[in-house]
């Protein structure tokens, strides 16, 4: 029997309703005396704040890194919007990325064919296939590089914010990416703004020397602002785009809506060992908390992607795949991805309709 040690991290706004909704599905898919699931809660973003004045408190860093695997929710909300930078929601995603060392964020972008009417792309389009995988640098870029407030000679408030990469951060993500090709369509593209950044120009270069060690997989570059048009112009051609942290996050916004909703996208934070976080792309989504309308599929399919990176159940990861194929296909849609004819199902339905499935 194994026992998997999952950490769980709701946090705000719809955080708790999807990840509740997931936890229903791993529990749906725990298989006596074979292998299980013993979750532990811990306080994150603006609900730790409130709870004890510390958006990610130190225990709760330490229960993370004695899991196999954290699943967490959203952070952030605009009761804590005014907050200085230290204490505020964010920072505690930021900081558990970091301290984890989850360089590697996947944010596969896959429109199911059930889902094809609330693409907001053009049919024609959409008939060559959307298919593609975010991989986002998480733990460099301006996200981290040195910042600050300053008052410059004519004594004028300066705010500054530093897009800093390493040759090896760069080295390592981009690893990332080939090995990944591989399995795929074996097509790079590479996001970048080297025509104007030098961090962007030492970001090319190093691909360039990788891609010499993987002939089997084709490397293409663009520049960030041609990505965000080619996404939507033919989203068909890419593959896996490897780019910067803030690139990366901007542009996986993008392929949210390029699959129907936001609420789809699920994501996969890896670093050097297996043992990953794992959380949908859409945030907290304050004006919806509460409501049970959120639609829980990323945070579901956030969960089979646990399964299959984290804790070695592929067959359960495709379980559950398949099984949100298929809640589709039965008609069940939240609120962001309704269409007329189907039928109108809350977060907890949702989730029900996928468990239904799982077998
Ligand atoms: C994301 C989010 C986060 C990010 C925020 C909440 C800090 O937008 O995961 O895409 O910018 O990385
Ligand atoms: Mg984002």
């Amino acid at each position: 029997m194994t026992i998997f040690k999952v950490t769980v991290a709701k946090g705000d706004g719809i955080g708790p309703e999807v990840v509740d909704a997931a936890l229903q599905v791993l529990k749906a898919l725990e298989k006596k005396d074979v292998f299980s699931f013993s979750l532990q809660e811990i306080p994150i973003g603006g609900y730790a704040i409130d709870l004890c004045g510390e958006p990610l408190p130190a225990e709760a860093l330490d229960i993370c890194q004695g899991s196999d695997a954290v699943l967490l929710g959203a952070v952030g909300g605009s009761k804590w919007e005014d907050k200085k930078y230290a204490k505020k929601p964010e920072s505690a995603l930021l900081a558990l990325r970091k301290s984890l060392g989850l360089y590697a964020n996947l944010r596969p972008v896959k429109l199911f064919n059930e889902l094809e009417e609330a693409s907001p792309l053009k049919e024609e389009i959409i008939a060559r296939g959307i298919d593609l995988c975010i991989v986002r640098e998480l733990t460099g870029g301006i996200y981290f590089g040195p910042r600050g407030l300053r008052n410059n000679n004519q004594q004028e408030e300066e705010a500054y914010d530093t897009e800093l990469y390493s040759r090896k951060e760069i080295e390592r993500i981009g690893k990332v990416a080939f090995d990944l090709a591989r399995k795929r369509r074996a097509i790079v593209t590479s996001v970048d703004k080297a025509n104007v950044l030098e961090s962007s120009r030492l970001w090319r270069k190093v691909m360039e020397e990788l891609a010499a060690g993987y002939p089997d997989v084709t490397l293409n570059h663009m520049y960030v602002d041609n990505a965000a048009m080619q996404l939507i112009r033919d989203p068909a051609q890419f593959d896996v785009i490897v780019t910067s942290n803030l690139f990366g996050d901007i542009l996986s916004d993008q392929g949210g809506t390029l699959i129907g909703s936001l609420g789809m996208l699920p994501s996969a934070s890896m670093g050097l060992n297996r043992r990953g976080m794992f959380e949908p792309v859409h945030g907290s989504a304050p004006d919806i908390a509460g409501k049970e309308i959120a639609n829980p599929l990323g945070t579901i399919l956030s969960a089979a992607m646990m399964l299959r990176l984290s804790l070695g159940l592929e067959h359960e990861a495709q379980k559950i795949e398949h099984a949100v194929q298929r809640a589709l296909k039965n008609g069940y849609r939240t609120a962001d991805i309704m269409n007329d004819g189907m039928q109108l199902v809350g977060t907890k339905a949702m989730s029900e309709a996928v468990i239904r499935e799982l077998n």
